[in-house]
């Protein structure tokens, strides 16, 4: 029977019968897993015994529990597990390039992303061209040499949401291959292989995890592609720990209770803020106003915990805001319990000028809130009192 996305969170993957009659999945910590004599080796190298393990940096049995649960939540065929969300996209990069390759990313991507695009890969041949996160804009930037679309949706800081749909079936007539970092989204509100993408990677350090206290990612596909992945994850090394996987499958058994808070709470604070005088402009693609609205309701089951906003005036009086709020942290990340917020001028562009940073089209007075699990009064009642020492 289809099970659906809040059961297979707590099941997915998951053998009923586990080592010790556990109930929860056990953390095995084994670097190396015997062979009971030559005769399994051979069998096992011949691929003629069903055995998951060999040497701990090809996979362990705590990681696969976590990869079969993620591939579930995501209706995708494979996932591979990897050591951090820059991991996921570097290992998948690597494992795709070719010399003379062109790929196609949009402009308002996590930043990381794009500079190793931009500054690693091309030191190999492999060209790009960044374009704005629009469906026709990346269609005008396919050549004949174009191999792989990299985009995320919403992206991050402004929430643009792509149309997916559209977007694999341009891809698809031009036979390139289309990556979407879903992070922001989370497979909860949107589940990016079911509108024809080919590649969907996450940061799990964010929602998957959801408690600001493991680095991970994920990279879900077709099986064949991620076994390619996988191969280069043996190579490369950038893998999760057992306890690192521990610790995902049990955040992940909250994931629907989780995601629907943030939601929830978070289409409310973006309505406080958007009718807020003090406030210019609020990015969430859950009001009306959004560019991306009609997009994001089409395609998503939730907009998801992260709201941009600019208030009236400059990068001092937003920094009065983020400090004048008692119960977010200022920090960098998203997704978690904890509600943080930070300026993206400083926090990611610190070292750019003002001018540069507009240029890149990071408003100096932005501010970016990722909206927690705590009560959604009292975070809306902190805000207000915040607000007001922006004047
Ligand atoms: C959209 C997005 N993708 C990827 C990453 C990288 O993930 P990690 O920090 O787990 O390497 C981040 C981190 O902030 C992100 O926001």
């Amino acid at each position: 029977m289809a099970r659906s996305i809040d059961t297979l969170a707590v099941h997915a993957g998951e053998r009923r019968d586990k080592a010790h009659d556990s109930l929860v999945t056990p953390i095995i910590l084994s670097t190396a897993f015997p062979f009971q004599d030559t005769a399994e080796l051979h069998q096992y190298f011949r691929g003629e015994v069903a055995r998951g393990e060999e040497y701990g940096r090809y996979g362990n049995p705590t990681q696969e529990v976590a990869e079969a649960r993620l591939a579930a939540l995501d209706g995708g065929e494979a996932a591979l597990l990897t050591s951090t969300g820059m991991s996921a996209i570097v290992t998948t990069l690597l494992a795709m390039a070719k010399p003379g390759m062109h790929i196609v990313i949009t402009a308002d991507s996590y930043r990381k992303t794009r500079v190793f695009v931009r500054e690693f890969l091309a030191k190999f041949g492999i060209e790009h061209s960044c374009v704005e996160p629009d469906v026709a804009a990346i269609a005008g930037a396919i050549t004949d040499k174009t191999k792989l679309i990299i985009s995320e949706s919403p992206t991050n800081p402004y929430l643009n949401c792509l149309d997916l749909a559209e977007l694999a079936k341009v891809a698809k007539a031009r036979r390139v291959k289309t990556m979407i970092d879903a992070t922001l989204a989370t497979p909860f509100n949107l589940r990016p292989i079911e509108h024809g993408i080919d590649i969907v990677i996450h940061s799990a350090t964010k929602y998957l995890g959801g408690h600001n206290d493991l680095l991970a990612g994920v990279v879900v596909g077709r099986k064949d592609f991620i076994d390619a992945v996988r191969e280069h994850q043996g190579m490369l090394g950038a893998l999760a720990s057992p306890f690192t996987a521990y610790m995902l499958i049990r955040g992940l058994k909250t994931f629907g209770v989780r995601m629907r808070r943030h939601n929830e709470s978070a289409l409310r604070v973006a309505q406080f803020l958007e009718r807020h005088p003090q406030v210019e402009r609020v990015w969430y693609p859950g009001l009306p106003s959004n560019a991306s609205h009609a997009i994001a309701a089409r395609q998503m089951a939730g907009f998801g915990g992260l709201i941009s906003f600019t208030v009236k005036g400059g990068l001092e009086d937003a920094s009065r805001v983020v400090d004048a709020v008692e119960i977010p942290f200022l920090a960098p990340s998203l997704g978690g319990a904890e509600s943080l917020i930070e300026q993206p001028p400083l926090m990611s562009y610190y070292e750019k000028t003002p001018e540069e940073r507009t240029a890149l089209g990071i408003r100096e007075n932005l501010i970016r809130l990722s909206v927690g699990l705590e009560d959604c009064d009292e975070l809306i009642a902190d805000l207000q009192q915040a607000l007001q020492r922006s004047r």
